[in-house]
């Protein structure tokens, strides 16, 4: 089974770090994601000092994994890069930060999507927290570490919910 079907959220973890190798493939297959107009909007921050990672993780109630993590990566929108009327850089750092999650997978580590924008604070707070200066929005934040729970597989597939040529 690949690692679109194993993968799961995981929230506890190892203390020992990620490898320097293993985060340059999951950096590559995040910027290795469609965006729409190939305008790759992107740039991640990679945080591994750990009163920064418990600054961060503090921003949102749900950060407990980021916490707990040797390991946060921070995906952020360049508005240089998208250009100014692009609608579409939420979907592109989306699938950015999919990619990563599933490449995190391949390498034998977990990890974790937090949400962060649209909510105005934590986008603000962390923005503060990582010295981003305006033309830059904090996405969401991915903890990575070396699992320390186990991978099920849930079938979440639906027949009913496919629809062959109309509703
Ligand atoms: C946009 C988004 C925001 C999320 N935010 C959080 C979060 O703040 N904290 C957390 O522990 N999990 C968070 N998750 C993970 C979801 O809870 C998880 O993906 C979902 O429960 C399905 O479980 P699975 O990832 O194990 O398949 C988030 C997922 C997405 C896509």
């Amino acid at each position: 089974m690949n690692s679109i079907f194993t993968r799961r959220s995981v929230r506890e973890y190892e203390k020992r770090p990620v490898e320097t190798e293993k985060l340059e493939r999951i950096l590559r297959a995040g910027m290795q994601a469609p965006s729409a107009m190939n305008r790759q909007p992107w740039e991640v921050v990679v945080i591994t000092d750990p009163d920064k990672i418990a600054e961060v993780a503090a921003i949102t109630p749900y950060g407990g994994p980021a916490a707990r993590a040797p390991m946060v990566l921070v995906p952020v929108c360049n508005k240089e890069f998208a250009g100014e009327k692009n609608r579409y850089w939420e979907q592109d750092l989306s699938s950015l930060v999919q990619n990563i999650l599933l490449q995190i997978v391949e390498e034998g580590l977990g990890g974790c999507w937090m949400g962060i924008y649209p909510d105005e604070n934590r986008t603000q707070q962390l923005a503060d927290a990582i010295g981003a200066p305006e033309n830059i929005i904090p996405f969401a934040m991915i903890s990575v570490g070396y699992p320390l729970q186990e991978n099920k597989f849930v079938d979440r597939y639906h027949p009913e919910r496919v629809h062959y040529g109309k509703y």
